[in-house]
């Protein structure tokens, strides 16, 4: 069944938008509908079955423009499965050095299905002064490190889960409920179970 999906993905040079369009094309291809927005871009939720919110790392952050959508809209998103990404340098030894620390929170906060953590990239020539003296003493390597197979594999596991759930729209166009309080996904035939 198709679910119309919102990919709010928040890129300061790139490399992470790239993840978001992989995502976004991935799900297209299994016949769900997709929009790809920045965070700051989303208006509103509402409309959308189910979304996938994500942001590069940056000094074990996500960006500011990720971080406001999901404050924005918390009580919309956890009555629709949410998925999250984030993409950092996996060039790092630590895996922490991956995960923002505001991750736990949001996750139990939005209610959502799962995170994954993508290695980015990094091209110093296209870094503000600022951004290369914070870099400057690191040890993260130049280049492209995305592993966009991964990405797409990771965007079908949702392409089939939401393809998989019970969904419907009731009738009067409102969102329905499921007996566990989750949002059922809006179909783009109303009345259909
Ligand atoms: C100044 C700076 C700080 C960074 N801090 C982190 C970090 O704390 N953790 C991490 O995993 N990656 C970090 N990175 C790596 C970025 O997350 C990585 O380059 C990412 O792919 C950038 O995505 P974007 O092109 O979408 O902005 C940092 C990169 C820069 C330039």
């Amino acid at each position: 069944m198709r679910a119309q999906v919102l990919v709010a993905v928040a890129s300061r040079h790139g490399g992470t938008w790239g993840i978001g369009e992989v995502v976004s094309a991935t799900l297209a291809e299994a016949g769900h509908g997709v929009d790809l927005l920045a965070p700051e871009d989303v208006a509103d939720v509402g409309p959308y079955g189910a979304v996938v919110l994500g942001s590069a790392v940056y000094l074990a952050h996500w960006l500011p423009a990720a971080r406001d959508l999901a404050e924005r809209h918390a009580d919309a998103l956890r009555e629709r499965p949410v998925w999250l990404l984030s993409s950092g340098l996996a060039t790092q030894p630590a895996a922490a050095a991956n995960s923002p620390h505001e991750l736990a929170a949001l996750r139990e906060r939005l209610g959502a299905r799962g995170h994954r953590s993508f290695r980015g990239r990094l091209d110093r020539r296209v870094l503000t002064f600022a951004e290369r003296a914070v870099i400057a003493g690191g040890r993260a390597r130049e280049g492209d490190h995305r592993d966009l197979a991964a990405v797409a594999e990771w965007a079908r596991g949702i392409a089939a889960t939401l393809a998989d759930e019970a969904v419907h729209r009731p009738a009067d166009g409102g969102t329905g409920t499921r007996a566990d309080g989750r949002a059922l996904l809006a179909l783009g035939r109303p009345g259909r179970i």
